[in-house]
């Protein structure tokens, strides 16, 4: 049975050791059906979420990407006990790794940002995940109308994710400029949404639309 070890609460993504892009494995052997819609997860945690999502949605692939080895080690056991072959995760920064991550034909359907780390001090805010490039990537990588969905119970890390977006011409938010989503995709929480609707924090939801 696959068994969580204790782990760093964060890791800074600046540090020396992340600085290279992981290689992509062969994905064809990774997934049972690599012709499958995919969907990323940015920050994938313990991966639960994306384990209940594969199972919900045997016909679509689902990638999750995290910084933290032993998250990433613990997941992956949890999908090959379940016998997951529409589920995988892999060890890496996404801010290095993403724009080298798929073959030119390979698109995305759906990419979700589940409460990225705030890094709220001025001086850590360069170890935010989203920031332009990472925009600009997921631009290249994103389907024509496919979706970002984003959720933070931070309001600073939420308005600056906004912010992010909607400065690239080609993301339109779905609820209208400067405004969080009222209605969001029917979900299955992630732990960390758990924590926050335990803690009855606001959790703030953005929903972006890449135009063709
Ligand atoms: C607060 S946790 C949220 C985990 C999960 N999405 C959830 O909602 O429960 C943010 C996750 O993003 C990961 N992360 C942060 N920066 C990253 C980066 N540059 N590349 C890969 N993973 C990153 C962290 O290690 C952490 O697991």
């Amino acid at each position: 049975m696959a068994r969580l070890v204790r782990v760093r609460e964060h890791v800074n993504p600046l540090a020396i050791q992340y600085q290279k892009p992981t290689p992509p494995p062969d994905w064809s052997t990774v997934y049972g059906d690599w012709s499958l819609p995919l969907s990323l997860d940015l920050g994938s945690g313990q991966g639960e979420y994306l384990i209940q999502m594969g199972q919900r949605y045997p016909d679509r692939n689902f990638l999750g990407l995290e910084i933290r080895r032993p998250l990433v080690e613990y997941s992956n056991a949890r999908r090959e006990e379940l016998g997951l072959s529409n589920v995988y995760f892999l060890f890496c920064n996404i801010n290095q790794t993403l724009p080298h991550l798929l073959p030119p034909d390979k698109r995305v359907a759906e990419v979700t940002i589940q409460f990225p780390d705030p890094w709220f001090k001025r001086r850590q805010h360069k170890r935010r995940l989203v920031n332009a490039e990472l925009v600009n990537t997921l631009a290249q990588i994103v389907v024509p109308g496919g979706m970002v969905l984003v959720q933070s119970d931070v309001w600073d890390t939420a308005y600056s994710i906004l912010r992010q977006f909607e400065a690239h011409p080609r993301f339109i938010n779905r609820a209208g400029a400067g405004q969080f989503a009222t209605s969001y995709p029917e979900h299955i929480p992630t732990e960390r949404e758990l924590w926050a609707m335990r803690k009855e924090r606001p959790i703030y939801r953005l929903v972006f639309q890449l135009s063709g």
